[in-house]
């Protein structure tokens, strides 16, 4: 019998992909009001159950019971009629259309209805302002909103069409550290007004700060449920991957050589201004700063995916200027795109041949015939490595979870060949193992005289990873911190611009 304490109850659902078991017998009650993190391993079977309890997947079997009451959900609609809501990281507003059109969105929809315009406007402002962004301009493109503010006009549109369970999946991802703490206040303010959260993300600090409890989802079943108080870090970590951890961070003795890329003065449309630095052979480059200061433009534009309008870019001691990314590769140049569903990978495409397809002359025979065995080792290795989830390297990428076709994005860079990597928040939405994983990667390249350039948000990473790091601010460089240097407290100071 389901008990009334509980607004949202899950009992024993099982859903599979064909042979994939996404949900096995899966129990998961939330209190009304309070915020539940569910976390777990890449592929382990959140996204699923979310979606099963937002109507969007059908389940195979299992029962729901929403205040108490038995409920049967056939479709996202459903859904929303019993107050469930989904933010998901690809938000589902219309670009062109204003923050007040969105917010309302379904009363627009709504045929044959005449639309007061000056209200709308109005409600738009103070459904904002109660929760706390009456900032946000209600005459504006959504398209022209930050990402953060997005996410803001997302939830404000969930609460108007009266969402009691708001479901986050992985909402940090897209955020920088300080816009982070605008939405924890948010949802801490909605919780208190009685609205229950889930909240799923894969960086426990967060976790930690937010969250009153947590379950837990290994393999696609139920570990345990815990009140935050209870476990501390490492305890969660060992509950989610199944064995301790010694330390995030791997150890590495740095064999720094000489410079391979020198960029000189770099600018690229409004956002990159006299960008100049170095990378050397054998190093980990940070390059940090508030999102928006321009880190990815500048990449983007060294390696010929946006235009470079200004500087230079000498590698190995000679000027190049790539017209393509293609070009860039060419040079032994990788990049592993920040919006991998856009750039990074073939997502109707089989793991196989995202992996292998830059690298096909490698496993060419004589007669040029390609030698599958060859291939499939070598590609099963990988797999191996990043410790991909799948069902087999025939699948295609869109069927796997959000974490692992990220695996796939870095697979299909490590294929390339490159010895100078420019990755842009690798561990972005990857496990806590996974994570590991790739900074024993990172560590192994630079070992074998790699460069690598990361891209990150999360200072830990910066601070545990690199041998230097670029701070940059509103798209120029604010300082270069040398490894003894990199604090939290530096970090801060340099990409806020208060020195
Ligand atoms: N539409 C689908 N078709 C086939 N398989 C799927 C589909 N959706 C999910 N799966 C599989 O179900 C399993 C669970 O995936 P799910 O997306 O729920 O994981 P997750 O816990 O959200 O992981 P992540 O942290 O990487 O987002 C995975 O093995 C995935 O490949
Ligand atoms: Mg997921």
């Amino acid at each position: 019998m389901a008990e009334m304490q509980y607004h949202v109850e899950l009992v024993n659902i099982c859903k599979s992909f064909g042979g994939v078991r996404a949900c096995r017998n899966v129990n998961f009650r939330v209190k009304a009001g309070e915020i539940h993190a569910l976390v777990g391993e890449n592929g382990a079977g959140k996204s699923t159950l979310m979606k099963i309890l937002s109507g969007a997947y059908a389940k195979d079997s299992g029962d729901i019971y929403i205040g108490g009451q038995k409920v049967n959900i056939n479709s996202p609609k459903d859904g929303l009629s019993l107050g469930i809501s989904v933010i998901y990281q690809e938000f589902a507003l219309v670009g062109s259309l204003t923050v007040a059109e969105n917010i309302f969105i379904d009363q627009l929809s709504e045929k044959g209805r005449l639309i007061n315009w000056r209200r709308l406007r109005e409600r738009a402002s103070s459904a904002l302002e109660s929760l706390g962004f009456g900032s946000i301009p209600v005459d504006k493109a959504v398209s022209e909103l930050s990402v953060a503010h997005r996410q803001v006009v997302e939830i404000c549109k969930a609460l108007a069409r009266d969402a009691s369970v708001l479901i986050l999946d992985e909402p940090t991802s897209v955020l920088a550290s300080g816009e982070a703490g605008q939405l924890f206040r948010l949802l801490r303010s909605l919780r208190d007004k009685g609205v229950t959260i889930i909240y799923i993300s894969h960086r426990l600090e967060e976790i930690f700060k937010l969250c009153d409890r947590i379950t837990v989802m290994k393999d696609g079943c139920h570990v345990g449920t815990y009140k935050t108080a209870e476990l501390d870090e490492k305890e969660l970590v060992s509950l989610m991957i199944g064995r301790t951890l010694e330390s995030y961070f791997p150890a590495r003795k740095p064999k720094i050589g000489e410079t391979v890329m020198k960029l000189e003065n770099i600018s690229s449309g409004k956002t990159v201004k006299n960008v100049s630095f170095e990378v050397r052979r054998g190093e980990v480059l940070g390059i940090t700063g508030l999102v928006g200061a321009g880190r990815t433009e500048a990449m983007r534009a060294v390696f010929g995916a946006d235009p470079l309008d200004g500087g230079r870019v000498i590698l190995n001691g000679r000027q190049v200027r790539f017209k393509t990314p293609e070009r860039a590769v060419k040079h032994g140049i990788g990049m592993l795109p920040e919006d991998r569903k856009a750039h990074g990978v073939l997502l109707e495409m089989p793991i196989r041949t995202n992996i292998t397809l830059t690298r096909l002359k490698s496993f060419t025979g004589p007669l040029k015939i390609i030698n599958r065995k060859k291939e499939t080792r070598y590609i099963e290795d990988l797999v191996k490595r990043l410790s991909i989830k799948a069902a087999s390297i025939e699948d295609n990428v869109s069927s796997l979870s959000g974490g692992n076709q990220q695996k796939v994005a870095i697979a299909k860079l490590l294929a390339s060949d490159c010895r100078i990597l420019i990755l842009d928040e690798p561990t972005r939405g990857v496990d806590v193992g996974a994570k590991i994983e790739i900074y024993n990667i990172i560590n192994d390249l630079v070992a074998n005289g790699f460069a690598v350039i990361l891209i990150s948000s999360e200072m830990a990473e910066i601070i545990g990873m690199c041998d230097r790091a670029v701070v940059m601010k509103d798209g120029s460089v604010a300082g270069i911190l040398d490894k003894n240097e990199l604090t939290e407290e530096n970090l801060i100071k340099y990409s806020m611009g208060v020195n």
